[in-house]
């Protein structure tokens, strides 16, 4: 028999390379993927892009329902668009980075986005991939597996400095930091790990070891299913 739908989630601090794994294992088992920070990177995009002030929560919360997000979800090559517009070069701009938490603590944006991830999981009949920093607590509480990638700072720091291509290593590690800090101290669905989720600490790992362990567990619960 086919295996059954299988709903996995994977959250964490930026850096511990979450989109890296999600989008391999995902690949792998044949499932479906779900980036759920380009949605709030998109939400944000629009936001800066329509004049709204990133300092007026109010403002954010009654703007919140305004922009159609809508995500691709095959792992070999995810999409995001806004209102039919493909963002996925300018919601990884450094402007958009720095502002992403302030909008996405909003709970206007958090609802919003959240109703919008538990569609697209319950409609993925293959199974599939969520990556973020709540999934696992708040967006898909039932998910199959959980997994909390965790690194050390200054691996995290390497790793995303790398990725930006001469960014200053220092610099990285504190704006990161401290958009871990906020993520992490928001009153509404902060970056947390779920009492049924599996740590993996990834600073000693390569990355293939971590798809390999991720892989791993989610055969273990299929073959227990
Ligand atoms: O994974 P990322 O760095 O692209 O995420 C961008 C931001 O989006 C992150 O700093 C916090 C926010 N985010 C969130 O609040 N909840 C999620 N499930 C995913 C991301």
């Amino acid at each position: 028999a086919a295996p059954a739908a299988v709903i996995v989630a994977i959250d964490g601090p930026s850096g511990t390379g979450k989109s890296s794994t999600s989008k391999a294992v995902a690949a792998q088992l044949g499932l479906s993927y779900l980036d759920t920070g380009a949605q709030y990177r998109a939400i944000t995009w629009w936001m800066v892009n329509n004049g709204i002030d990133i300092a007026d929560p109010a403002a954010i919360a009654a703007a919140a329902e305004k922009p159609d997000i809508v995500s691709g979800t095959d792992p070999s090559g995810p999409t995001i668009t806004v209102d039919g517009t493909d963002v996925a070069a300018p919601i990884r701009t450094q402007e958009v980075t720095s502002k992403v938490s302030a909008v996405s603590a909003v709970p206007e944006v958090r609802s919003r986005i959240t109703e919008l991830q538990r569609s697209i999981a319950r409609g993925a009949e293959v199974g599939i991939v969520v990556e973020g920093r709540d999934i696992g607590t708040t967006v898909l509480p039932d998910a199959d597996l959980k997994i909390f990638l965790t690194a050390s700072p200054e691996a995290r720091a390497a790793r995303r400095s790398g990725e930006l291509k001469g960014a200053d290593v220092n610099a990285t590690r504190e704006a990161l930091i401290k958009r871990d800090a906020a993520d992490s101290g928001r009153k509404t669905s902060p970056l947390a790990k779920a009492g049924d989720a599996v740590e993996v600490d990834t600073t000693e790992l390569t990355l293939q070891q971590v798809i390999e362990c991720v892989v791993t567990l989610v055969e273990e619960k299929r073959a227990a299913a």
